[in-house]
């Protein structure tokens, strides 16, 4: 991000799923927070100021030969420490204390023991007995000198340890999972009580900020922004037109993977009610060449990501000659979950950047430029979660309905369609998803005017079909038989893409919006009104183990 950002919380990443979520949790708390990788350079975080250090869990054992080392320089910095499960492993053997190897793990929900008498500053105001989340094999069986432990359940004799005099803290538990239900007050005795930190940390106030900045740095040049019509490239739309006005020109790619009546949909607000410059690029043709043939969803999406930086190069081309401005920047709509999933394998813009960190998805918006095209980007997201971008997007003053659209994949239907991409199941799927989300708005609509808000617990995030490669199954329909494909129907509740969950539709009153009446009405539909569709799925898989997208 441009603007200046207070000092950070920082998040010491060991590999561990939910680093983000520590940093999440933090900044849910007012602190502002990112993630770094464990082998950053400590001088390089020392110039951060950080107002204290979390070391995250991780999934490799202390022993392995690889395993990721706490860098005694880390617990060096002056400020307090708190380690979770790996990260209190680490921190335990750094300082002298042992991690024995046990065969006994402990999994899941567990109960914690509290020492009273331990005066433990951390687990102060929680009772001592409690609900913890657990996920480990290895614990420490030896304390390091100057630490008393504070806690401990059945399997695990040293639960929590603390060092007060050195500030250093550890908890062989996840209080950043909801599991462990006192966790968020943890984390604020950690934040408040121990290190004596002002929560500062107000999207309400980011939105003057970054525009001051991104005015400072733009000065009085062109910028070109990428707009897909999500709640991202709409905020950074919103927050240059602020910044620079009318030179800002907004570039809209069709790539014929769009769902039913975007473009339409897109220029109407873009073109019509909003008073930018705006380039509706009509680019079919070109991706389903560029597509022809290729079932492999990372090449896909490095196809599909490098076609978009041609095209952005196309247009600025064209959009020099016609105003005269030289153009040098791409504003784009980038958030951090994207930056953290796509590893640094995507072009080494990775968030995280550690060297462990895996490429789950390349995101599209994070290819690597091709030859020949070049641009400095402009991504004033890139340090914000998905909820925090929807806050800005209110304060800015955009739409609600657009704020809390549900997110759409850069690269569209293409990583719905498994298999293939042609114009025909483009169009079988296109009319699937509009029924799906139809479906789904109405059940969401609902849920808003039963609850009052729009972001009711149990409302579904985000929700689509899916078109499984060369797949058929036998059906039959006013007595014939057919052999036709199935529609996946995938729906989810999540708050920022990092984990979620498959939607249980069951969060209603009016028995019409019920989890069977709602399904219902998508298989008929689907089944009557699509054409080549005989069967209907509903996908029950979690992320993780699954992800959100099927490709
Ligand atoms: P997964 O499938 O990894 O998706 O659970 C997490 C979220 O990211 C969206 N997504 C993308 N968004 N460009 C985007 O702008 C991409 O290349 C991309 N891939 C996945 C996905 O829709 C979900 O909201």
């Amino acid at each position: 991000m441009q603007n200046k950002t207070p000092n950070p919380v920082v998040v010491v990443d060991f590999g561990a799923q939910y680093a983000q979520l520590i940093a999440r949790r933090v900044r849910d708390l007012g602190v502002y927070s990112e993630v770094v990788p464990y082998d950053v350079d400590v001088g390089a975080l020392g110039a951060k100021r950080p107002k204290a250090l979390i070391l995250s869990g991780g999934p490799a054992s202390v022993y392995a030969e690889d395993a990721p080392g706490l860098n005694p320089g880390l617990l060096e910095l002056g400020v307090p420490v708190l380690g979770f499960c790996y990260g209190m492993q680490a921190m335990a053997v750094a300082l002298g204390g042992e991690v024995p190897q046990t065969d006994v793990g402990e999994y899941g929900p567990t109960r914690l023991e509290c020492a009273a008498e331990a005066g433990s500053a951390l687990l102060t105001g929680t009772p001592e007995r409690q609900k913890v989340w657990m996920s480990h094999r290895d614990s420490v069986g030896t304390l390091p000198k100057g630490f008393v432990c504070t806690a401990s359940t059945a399997t695990t004799p040293i639960a929590a340890m603390e060092d007060p005099e050195r500030r250093l803290y550890a908890t062989q538990f996840h209080p950043e999972v909801a599991h462990t239900t006192h966790g968020q007050e943890m984390l604020s005795n950690f934040l408040f009580k121990i290190c004596r930190i002002t929560p500062n940390w107000k999207i309400d106030d980011l939105a003057a900020q970054m525009i001051a900045a991104l005015k400072e740095r733009i000065g009085g040049a062109r910028v070109i922004c990428g707009l897909s019509g999500g709640v991202d490239s709409s905020v950074v739309a919103a927050l240059l037109s602020r910044a620079i006005g009318d030179k800002l020109t907004c570039v809209f790619v069709d790539h014929g993977m769009l769902r039913k009546d975007e473009g339409k949909a897109v220029s109407e607000v873009f073109g019509k009610q909003f008073d930018v410059d705006f380039v509706y690029v009509h680019a079919e043709e070109r991706y389903l060449d560029l597509l022809a043939g290729v079932s492999e969803p990372e090449q896909k999406r490095h196809l599909i990501g490098t076609e978009f930086w041609k095209v952005f190069f196309d247009e600025a081309a064209k959009l020099e000659q016609r105003t005269g401005d030289k153009i040098k920047y791409l504003a784009q709509g980038t958030i951090y979950p994207d930056t953290i999933e796509s590893g640094s394998a995507a072009g080494g813009t990775n968030a995280v950047g550690s060297k462990k960190a895996a490429t789950i998805k390349s995101h599209h918006n994070l290819i690597p430029f091709p030859e020949g095209v070049h641009f400095n980007l402009i991504e004033p997201l890139r340090l914000l979660f998905k909820d925090e971008v929807r806050r800005l997007g209110l304060t800015l003053g955009l739409p609600p309905e657009l704020v809390w659209r549900q997110p759409f994949p850069g690269p569209g239907l293409a990583v719905r369609i498994i298999g293939d991409i042609t114009a025909e199941r483009l169009d079988m799927l296109r009319e699937a998803d509009a029924i799906v989300r139809e479906e789904i708005d109405a059940y969401n609509d609902k849920l808003a005017e039963e609850s009052g808000r729009r972001d009711a617990p149990g409302s579904v995030w985000q929700y689509f079909a899916v078109l499984p490669a060369e797949l058929r199954s036998v059906g039959v329909m006013g007595d014939e038989r057919t052999y036709q494909n199935p529609i996946i129907v995938r729906a989810v509740e999540s708050q920022d893409a990092m984990t979620a969950d498959w939607a249980k539709l069951d969060a209603c009153q009016d028995p019409e919006f019920s989890f069977s009446r709602i399904l219902s009405r998508i298989s008929t539909r689907i089944v009557g009104e699509v054409s080549g569709v005989n069967r209907v799925i509903y996908d029950i898989t979690s992320k993780p183990p699954g992800t959100i997208e099927w490709e």
